[in-house]
């Protein structure tokens, strides 16, 4: 999804305003521009594809302005072209956009017919027209801009620059987040407060309807009714303000990496390891009749796990629907159900509209989600936090295995207060998974199975991931991590499904990771192995030293670490990260920022 910046300065702001950009990169883009004011006139540099390219320009033609804007692009309406790239100018008016204009068409026909003349075909133009025709009517800036937005229906963030108007810069926000930063004697305002880092850590969260005003000595916030408002100041950790690579090659790489501490992390908000106790701060799990997990992607893969345990140990029925589906049923959902959203971003368009509609109908809502202050954060009953810590990275990977951990602690505590376990068994499981941390710490040391087995999967066309019971949805999650990052085309399957279809897929060019630990379920999978051996199949077995012991003959090895089935999709979880990791570098793929992705999906 795009992302924004606008700075009204004491200093110029060209390459603060590329800084910020940067921070932006993971949400993935195409295109990238700036705007100015110069001597009170709009000056505007863009470029197609990596910021490196907008930099290029910005070296050959200097834009030195104490104002401005700038954007990513993750193109929508029009192509990656530069004529497309934001900012969209017309009259006195520049404009950046996160987000879909939904009747930009009809706006776009009235405005034609009014004499106005487009040079992109994007939905965002529309915009910059509205407010200048409302400008050239002699309204205030902001009158105008507020006359503009109640012309709009979609998502959007926008920022906006007035030429002749120095200090000043107005945005507004429906759908798609946006955040307002202090300085001394400077204003910010961006897509998040990773976007501010580098600035200022003091940001005020924009509301939808919100717009605002913004000069040199602060923000005036309206709501969406035009009356002022007030938006609490949050001090943001530090650390969001210092994401960095370190010494590693991409994002991924070191986010993988931070997994034990991710977990152990993400853990502590729920086990007390003094009293071996565990809590779900918020909700009481013998009140509710049925969980509803809504989510996408991994998100969603981390929920079907969350789901094996919320059944088998605390005895709470539990579906799990992937979010841009949930709501198109017309589910049937009680006053005693509760929906749980997941999400790193808290952010994502197709979650936020699932747990809205339930809040509408009166259901209890929740969210796990990494981001704390975001929408969903803000707009649900119940925040459950991960603390994985910013994950830039747009392949999920320590946001993944810390919705897991979560979950698991979520379910134990879930057990405990509908009394399927007494206190015994809870502590014993808390001592179960506080172990994992140090469980994934260990798998990603012992890496050294996977780079044979990557240099083979590099050379497939297809792949088939497997798994039973927990590790179906594990086996789901490494065929989207394979296939997002690398562009291998690969598929997840219930193990027990192979023979309904499938395996009329297995040749020798198709490689089968299958997903297994020396569980009750190795032997069952195992037969999968044999059928897929004897049509000539290549099967990858990730598994631990017992399972490799008892594999079939004839197939490759990868060994996890040996541990409780409680915490199996979080140790089993880091091989398949390894896999897609190492097979998309051998591939040369942009493994931080995969083509066509975005890290949040901010639009449905
Ligand atoms: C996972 O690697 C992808 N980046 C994607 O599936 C992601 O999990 C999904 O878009 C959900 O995002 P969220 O957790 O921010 O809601």
């Amino acid at each position: 999804m795009c992302g924004i910046i606008g700075i009204v300065g004491a200093a110029p702001v060209a390459e603060r305003l590329v800084e910020s950009l940067r921070r932006l990169e993971y949400r993935g883009y195409d295109s990238a521009g700036l705007a100015g004011l110069v001597d009170g006139r709009i000056e505007r540099r863009r470029a197609e594809g990596k910021l490196r390219n907008l930099e290029a320009v910005l070296a050959a033609d200097p834009l030195v302005a104490t104002v401005g804007i700038g954007h990513t692009r993750w193109a929508t309406h029009g192509a990656p072209t530069t004529r497309n790239a934001h900012p969209h100018v017309a009259g006195r008016i520049a404009v950046v956009h996160n987000g879909i204009i939904e009747n930009f068409a009809p706006l776009k026909a009235e405005l034609i017919a009014d004499g106005h003349r487009f040079e992109s075909d994007t939905d965002t133009e529309v915009v910059a027209h509205l407010i200048d025709r409302e400008l050239a009517k002699g309204l205030a800036p902001v009158t105008a801009f507020k006359t503009a937005l109640d012309r709009l229906s979609g998502a959007y963030a926008l920022v906006v620059l007035v030429a002749g108007e120095e200090g000043l810069i107005m945005g507004a926000r429906r759908g798609s987040p946006l955040v307002v930063g202090e300085g001394e004697g400077e204003m910010y305002i961006g897509t998040d407060a990773l976007a501010l880092g580098p600035f200022t850590n003091r940001v005020v969260h924009l509301e939808d309807g919100d717009f605002v005003d913004i000069d040199h000595d602060g923000a005036r916030i309206f709501d969406r009714d035009g009356e002022p408002v007030e938006r609490p100041l949050r001090i943001v950790p530090i650390a969001s303000a210092l994401v960095e690579k370190g010494n590693y090659r991409h994002f991924m790489e070191k986010e993988i990496h931070d997994q034990p501490d991710a977990c152990q992390h993400t853990l502590s908000a729920y086990i007390d390891p003094i009293t071996s106790t565990v809590s779900s701060p918020g909700v009481d799990f013998a009140a509710i009749d049925r969980l509803q997990i809504v989510a996408c992607g991994t998100a969603c893969y981390a929920g079907m796990i969350g789901r094996y345990l919320f059944e088998s140990l605390a005895g709470l029925p539990t579906d799990v629907e992937i979010a841009s589906e949930f709501r198109y049923r017309e589910p049937a959902l009680g006053p005693g159900a509760l929906c749980l959203a997941i999400s790193q971003s808290g952010e994502t368009a197709d979650t936020l509209a699932a747990l809205r509609w339930c809040k509408e109908r009166g259901i209890t809502t929740a969210a796990l989600v990494n981001s704390h202050e975001s929408t969903m954060a803000r707009e649900v009953d119940v925040m459950f936090p991960t603390h994985a810590g910013p994950e830039i990275g747009v392949a999920s990977t320590k946001a993944f295995t810390s919705q897991v951990a979560a979950l698991t602690a979520l379910a134990i505590a879930a057990a405990r207060q509908r009394n399927r376990i007494g206190a015994g068994e809870e502590a014993r499981l808390a001592g179960v998974l506080l172990e994992a941390p140090r469980l994934i710490a260990d798998a990603i040391l012992d890496d050294g199975w996977i780079a044979p087995i990557a240099q083979e999967i590099a050379k497939a066309r297809d792949v088939l991931y497997l798994g039973r019971g927990a590790m179906y949805p594990l086996a789901l999650e490494g065929a989207l991590k394979l296939k997002e990052i690398s562009y291998i085309h690969a598929e997840g399957y219930a193990a027990g499904e192979l023979k309904h279809g499938p395996i009329a897929l297995v040749d020798e060019a198709t490689p089968i990771i299958v997903i297994a630990p020396s569980d009750a379920l190795f032997e069952k999978t195992s037969s999968n192995m044999s059928e897929v051996i004897a049509r000539g199949g290549r099967v990858v077995l990730i598994t631990d030293a017992h399972g490799a012991t008892h594999a079939p003959e004839g197939v490759s090895v990868v060994i996890a670490p040996h541990c409780d089935p409680l915490v199996a999709p979080l140790v089993f979880a880091v091989p398949i990260q390894v896999i897609a990791y190492q097979v998309a570098v051998l591939k040369g793929a942009d493994v931080d920022q995969p083509r066509n992705l975005a890290k949040s999906v901010t639009v449905e």
